[in-house]
């Protein structure tokens, strides 16, 4: 029977790619050849799953003509892609940096793309929580950082944090608080398990907790980095300031001893249960019904006192559902979502096959 195959766990660990790379691709690489002139002679790479649960698992996949490889040196240049978690075994092209206009996108003063795709704000307030995805095995929370100007009746705010709790596990990233910005010093930190992490500033550097649950890759040497927590989701992240521009157009008042450094980010989910909350995460849900209109200019939900946690690491929300050891309940999520992607059933679950 096909199910036999798909089964629960859907190891992201080594799953991401296998490289094949030519001798001439690497030294022409190292030589920093990136003109388009060369570009049409860099070799495709080709990619496949680890995973014996996807669809690609040692499926080697060749990667488009527009984007032949996996880690361009030209950080503006499309990366070739292959999703080892939707039915498709294809490589794409994607940009390895947050897509504001992209779903699952969380950036500005917070403006989020919906799993629907609608567009709507959640304002929160300054030096509070958010849980922007609670499940039953992941949450993923927010400090909102900001200020309120004289005579306005709510704080802006901006994501200057996010806090993960997934299994046993917690890991933090943030942007540092930075007086004046520069592209040149990295404000991106991070910690697993209350232990700091470093990551070099080079655009290749990456790291991995001990059991291989998480992973950390830069995508430019400061700044910007994707997330991958195993199983769960993927997360482009860049940390960014308030420019002087939008400063004038949104009449903020930043201050000038403080640029406001904060997330845009983009995710991507792997295996939501039926059961998801959150700020985002509920948009996820195939029964979601969006306050925010399609099409409705600056639309805003509420839900503040739903998704208020005590802190970055807590899922204490009156609508978190977070309960990591719940086993059985969680695995028999996880089976019934990538059965119903992988057999094609539509929308029972729904959230895996989603793009
Ligand atoms: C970002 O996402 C939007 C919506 O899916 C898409 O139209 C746009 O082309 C994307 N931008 C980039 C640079 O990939
Ligand atoms: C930044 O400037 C504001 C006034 O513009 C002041 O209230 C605040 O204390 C300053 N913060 C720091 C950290 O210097």
């Amino acid at each position: 029977m096909e199910f036999a195959s798909v089964s629960v766990r859907c190891s992201m660990s080594i799953a991401m790619f296998v490289l094949m790379m030519s001798a001439s691709l690497e030294a022409m690489a190292e030589a920093g050849t990136t003109s388009s002139a060369s570009l049409a002679k860099v070799k495709r790479e080709r990619v496949t799953c680890n995973s014996r649960r996807s669809r690609c698992f040692m499926r080697y996949v060749t990667c488009p003509v527009e984007c032949p490889q996996v880690k361009p040196k030209d950080p503006k240049a499309k990366a070739c892609y292959l999703d080892c978690y939707t039915p498709k075994c294809e490589a794409v092209c994607r940009k390895r940096k947050p897509n504001c206009s992209g779903m699952g996108a969380a950036c500005y003063d917070p403006r989020f793309v919906g799993g629907d795709n609608i567009v709507f704000y959640f304002h929160g307030r300054s030096e509070e929580h958010y849980a922007l995805v609670s499940d039953t095995d992941l949450q993923v929370n927010a400090r909102f950082i900001g200020l309120r100007p004289v005579g306005r009746s709510r704080d802006f705010t901006w994501i200057q944090a996010l806090g993960l709790l997934f299994g046993p596990h917690t890991f933090t990233l943030e942007a540092a608080r930075a007086e004046t910005w520069s592209d040149d010093i990295d404000r991106l930190r991070f910690s697993y398990d209350g232990t700091s992490v470093t990551l070099p500033e080079s655009p290749d550097s990456e790291w991995s907790s001990s059991g291989d649950e998480i992973k950390l890759e830069r995508t430019a040497s400061k700044n910007s980095v994707t997330l991958i927590v195993q199983e769960a989701l993927e997360l482009y992240v860049s940390v960014v300031p308030i420019t002087e521009e939008d400063d004038r157009i949104h009449s903020y008042g930043i201050p000038r001893n403080d640029s406001f450094a904060h997330l845009e980010v983009q995710f991507r989910f792997f295996g939501l249960s039926p059961r998801v909350d959150g700020v985002l995460g509920r948009t996820y849900r195939a029964d979601f019904e969006n306050p925010a209109k399609p099409g409705v200019e600056m639309a805003v939900v509420g839900g503040e006192d739903r998704y208020r946690t005590s802190s970055l690491l807590s899922s204490d929300c009156a609508a978190c559902v977070f309960a990591p050891g719940d086993d059985k309940e969680v695995s028999f999520l996880r089976q019934y979502a990538m059965l119903s992607c992988t057999s094609g059933v539509a929308d029972g679950i729904g959230m895996v096959c989603r793009k």
